[in-house]
């Protein structure tokens, strides 16, 4: 049998006519990069971007794979962080990509977080207008989340993401057993947009999460599963949805107040990283729909508990070192990209897996609501 027909591996089709491809999720498959890059892109070469964590840890046993596979590889390396998201960190991959001559029938492949993949995956989209990108994601947001779908990015002073393009993969390899190396904090943040999926569209996979999270974050079935069931619900959203022109828009529940709080800290991943602050989003957002007469109240007190009860921050008190007042929290919303013309766009949800993109939210109603979890906490 043919490495390229493994049946131990999940396969997920991300349908996007002539953009289409496939997220191989399972363990090992970081071993099959060669064949299967060998096999899509014939005499191309590879340049890994990777990050100081993840290099020490990943980037040998994917080199000996392209190897072995007869694919000539280069490496380039950012800081781990956040802060990599920039002007700068773009312009050092670029010019890095330049300088090894990485051509228009090449490969740019990440192998990293969201940071890497949002990074190289804008690199691949703006080298040489345009060249083929692999994401290799190695922490679970990013198997999850930030590898499918296309979008990539850096942050400017003005926001997250504000600066970007759409520019799929032509491959995902998720390799769940890379995420044995990932420390507990990013396990866990990672898990906040897991259980997303869960309460955007899918009660079963909440209740599903609700009973067997513990499990995922170990390294058995159940975290293959919990990737898989994630890439598809994502892959079926995009697919919709490409551009973020309807549907899309409902894997941002718990990032308008998410990122707000990112943007309060300065996105000091000290304080809080990404999927940290999604989880007080998603509480948060649980708790607005309840205040504002949409959700049960044991609706929202579920998604809470459940967050906290793996170790999960879901207040806003739970933000170190605070994070400002109402006025500075719904100041840095309307600095947030899914601002238009003056009303804020949520997505709130009538229970458990019924989310829904409620548009023109006033934002006396935010302020109002955020003055009474203020107050919650202090009381
Ligand atoms: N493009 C999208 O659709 C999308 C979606 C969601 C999030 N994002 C972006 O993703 C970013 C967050 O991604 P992230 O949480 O993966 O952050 P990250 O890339 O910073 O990774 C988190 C930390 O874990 C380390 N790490 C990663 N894999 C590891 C491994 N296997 N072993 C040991 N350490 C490892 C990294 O070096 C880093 O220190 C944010 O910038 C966010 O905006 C993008
Ligand atoms: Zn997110």
């Amino acid at each position: 049998m043919s490495i390229l027909e493994n049946p131990t591996l999940e396969t997920v089709p991300v349908t996007l006519g002539t953009r289409s491809y496939n997220i191989l999720i399972g363990r090992g498959v970081l071993a099959e990069a060669g064949p299967r890059i060998a096999a899509l892109f014939p005499k191309a070469r590879v340049a890994i971007i990777t990050d100081t964590h993840v290099e020490g840890l990943h980037a040998a046993a994917l080199e000996t794979t392209l190897a072995d596979a007869g694919v000539a590889s280069t490496r380039i390396i950012i800081p781990a962080g956040e802060p990599s998201k920039s002007y700068a960190g773009f312009v050092h991959v670029c010019d890095s990509l330049l300088a090894a001559r990485i051509e228009r029938g090449d490969v740019v492949l990440a192998l990293g977080g969201g940071v890497v993949g949002d990074l190289a995956g804008f690199a691949a989209a703006s080298l040489r207008r345009g060249v083929a990108f692999v994401q290799c994601p190695t922490s679970l947001l990013a198997q999850v989340d930030s590898s499918v779908g296309g979008k990539t990015g850096i942050n400017s002073s003005h926001g997250k993401n504000l600066i970007g393009a759409f520019h799929q993969p032509a491959l995902v390899l998720a390799d769940t057993a890379l995420l044995d190396t990932l420390p507990m904090r990013e396990f866990r943040a990672g898990y906040a947009e897991v259980v997303k999926y869960g309460l955007i569209d899918n009660p079963d996979f909440f209740n599903w999460c609700e009973a067997n999270a513990t499990r995922i974050f170990g390294p058995g079935p159940e975290r293959d599963y919990a990737v898989a069931v994630s890439c598809r619900a994502k892959a079926a959203i995009v697919a919709r949805d490409e551009r973020e022109e309807g549907d899309r828009a409902l894997l941002n529940l718990g990032h308008t107040f998410g990122h707000a709080l990112e943007r309060i800290v300065a996105y000091d991943g000290a304080r809080l990283v990404h999927g940290e602050a999604v989880a007080i989003g998603l509480a948060l957002a649980y708790r607005f729909s309840h205040y504002l007469g949409h959700c049960p109240g044991q609706d929202a007190t579920r998604v809470s508990m459940h967050l906290q009860t793996l170790g999960l921050p879901t207040r806003l008190q739970d933000v170190p070192g605070g994070c400002g007042t109402t006025a500075g929290l719904v100041e840095a919303m309307a600095q947030d990209k899914k601002v238009v013309r003056g009303s804020l766009t949520f997505i709130l949800a009538h229970g458990i897996g019924r989310s829904f993109i409620a548009k023109g939210v006033e934002v006396a109603q935010v302020e109002a609501f955020l003055d009474a979890e203020f107050a919650a906490q202090s009381a």
